[in-house]
């Protein structure tokens, strides 16, 4: 017996060396954790429960017969963030360069498909140089086997991908399927084809980081939800960001008490609008002001900014917030933000999150370039999302609501639920000065009576009342009052119940 116990713990120490003590110390070189030393920071202490340690690749071409690693490349198991279940995959550099074999596919679709059994998420650590070469089609396969569990858990459980090495090829796409990416900055790089094959197809000359890297993604592309100074730094934030999150789908996100008073009043939000009607003010203090004690996880803060999205909590509960930013391009809805909320409003959607929106917006971005790029696609992409999702939604009008955009940014006619507006609220088709100059074009010669028009326009609609003669808004508020009306409704509707009609899926425009 004592023999047996032996070979079980050389086997053992065996997979956890991984793909040995120097190809560690690169990895440490390079300023990178190992798999496991990874896994240690996300779970919580001596909650880690690994599987298949002992699996091993099966290809015998290019001498891989007796280049076996016990493990292959990647740690999998089960542990506890802050006490909640949740799945893991942790790629291995130090073997094959984390490398998806067959066998490592498997490793990871036998997570998936348990998490998906018992309902709790998955955190994929990724640090992968895509199909393990010597394999061919049988690490293709293999991703393929990942990919199809992606979109099968995609909208059941939370998929979370933190991507802490070179992604190439096929180790991206497992990622972009999942809901939320972060990076590490420096460190890690996602695209399809790498620099090399950039330069040959197209002839340009760009780094990996330039191509793929964490501020690429988290400012160009929007690939990315967050970029992260070092592995440390981003696994503690992906363990915060996880209280945010339910299970899955059937179960609502943990609430965590606050002393924040529902009922809070804060008096500086009554001057946070200014007179004029074109200057910007911070809709991020707002956030921060209305929220259980000012604690907002944004995503995606320095992509598409002219609208915010992210998760705080009001009373305790989780909820997402969506904001149009009237800092940026004066919160004018284009493609790129169109798409970022679209995408967050269904995740809370799908995953049971009370949606409250700040509404300023002045339109929908004009132009060659979005009508090019396929505004009119895009923006439906929000519109819809909003329109299909059941979960309680909380509109404020802080100020602006002009044209389509109202009609998107979670209006009543979408299913809003609790729909306020703050007393200088304007919601009409388009601004004052907009409106005459179409509907009067025969004073254009005429200044002092395009003026005259201009505020007789503005006194019969840049005002929430026409809206609320319609109860088209439900109240409208004193500013000072956000939180503790949003609190209130946000209370209300906790056990809202609101199915969509039968369908095998929707066509949200693509
Ligand atoms: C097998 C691989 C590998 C791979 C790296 N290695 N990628 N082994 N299959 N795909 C091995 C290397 O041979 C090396 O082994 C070790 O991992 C570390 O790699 P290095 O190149 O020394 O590291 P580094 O300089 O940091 O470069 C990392 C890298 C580069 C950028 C990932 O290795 C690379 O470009 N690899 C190939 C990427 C690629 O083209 N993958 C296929 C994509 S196609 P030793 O023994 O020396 O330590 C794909 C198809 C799926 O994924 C599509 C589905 C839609």
């Amino acid at each position: 017996m004592q023999d047996i116990i032996e070979e079980l713990e050389r086997r053992r120490a065996a997979a956890r060396l991984g793909g040995g003590a120097k190809r560690i110390d690169a990895q440490h070189a390079k300023g990178k954790l190992t798999a496991r030393e990874r896994l240690e920071l996300l779970l919580d202490p001596g909650s880690f429960e690994e599987w298949d340690m002992f699996v091993e690749h099966r290809c015998a071409d290019f001498g891989m017969a007796d280049q076996k690693v016990p493990g292959d490349g990647v740690v999998t198991g089960y542990g506890m963030i802050n006490g909640r279940l949740v799945f893991v995959f942790s790629q291995d550099f130090t073997v094959f360069g984390g490398a998806l074999s067959e066998a490592h596919a498997e490793k990871i679709c036998k997570v998936m498909d348990q998490a998906m059994k018992v309902g709790a998420p998955v955190i994929g650590l990724n640090d992968s140089g895509g199909a393990r070469i010597q394999e061919g089609v049988a690490s293709l396969g293999g991703y393929a086997e990942v990919f199809q569990r992606n979109v099968m858990a995609s909208g059941v459980i939370p998929q979370i991908s933190l991507i802490m090495g070179p992604c190439a090829g096929g180790a991206v796409y497992s990622p972009a399927m999942t809901d939320f990416i972060f990076m590490v900055k420096d460190s890690s790089y996602m695209f399809v084809t790498g620099p090399e094959v950039v330069k040959t197809v197209t002839h340009e000359e760009v780094t990996a980081e330039q191509l793929g890297g964490a501020t690429t993604h988290t400012t160009k592309s929007g690939v990315a939800d967050l970029a992260f100074e070092n592995d440390v730094e981003a696994i503690l934030m992906l363990r915060r960001f996880f209280s945010y999150l339910p299970l899955n789908n059937r179960q609502k996100a943990p609430p965590r008490p606050s002393p924040d008073p529902a009922d809070r009043i804060d008096r500086s939000l009554d001057t946070l609008v200014p007179d004029h009607p074109n200057k910007p003010y911070d809709i991020k203090e707002l956030i921060l002001k209305v929220v259980d004690d000012a604690d907002f996880f944004e995503l995606q803060p320095d992509h598409a900014r002219n609208i915010v999205v992210g998760f705080a909590r009001m009373q305790g509960e989780v909820v997402g917030i969506v904001a149009n930013n009237p800092m940026v391009l004066a919160g004018c809805l284009d493609i790129r933000s169109s798409i970022k909320a679209a995408r967050f409003v269904r995740f809370c959607d799908a995953f049971n999150i009370p949606v409250v929106t700040f509404v300023d917006v002045p339109g929908f971005m004009p132009g060659t370039a979005q009508e090019y790029g396929g505004i009119i696609k895009h923006g439906a992409k929000l519109l819809y999302a909003y329109a299909e999702a059941t979960v309680p939604k909380v509109t404020v009008i802080t100020r602006k609501a002009y044209g389509g955009a109202y009609d998107v940014m979670s209006s009543k006619h979408l299913r809003g639920d609790v729909n306020l507006a703050w007393p200088n609220a304007e919601i009409a088709v388009m601004g004052a000065k907009g409106a005459v100059e179409i509907i009067f074009r025969e004073d254009k010669g005429d200044p002092a009576k395009l003026a005259a028009r201009e505020a007789e326009y503005k006194a019969r609609f840049a005002n929430p009342f026409v809206a609320g003669a319609r109860g088209y808004i439900d109240d409208v508020i004193q500013p000072h009052e956000t939180r503790k009306r949003i609190c209130r409704s946000l209370t209300m509707l906790r056990d809202k119940k609101l199915d969509n009609p039968w369908r095998k899926h929707g066509n949200i425009p693509l």
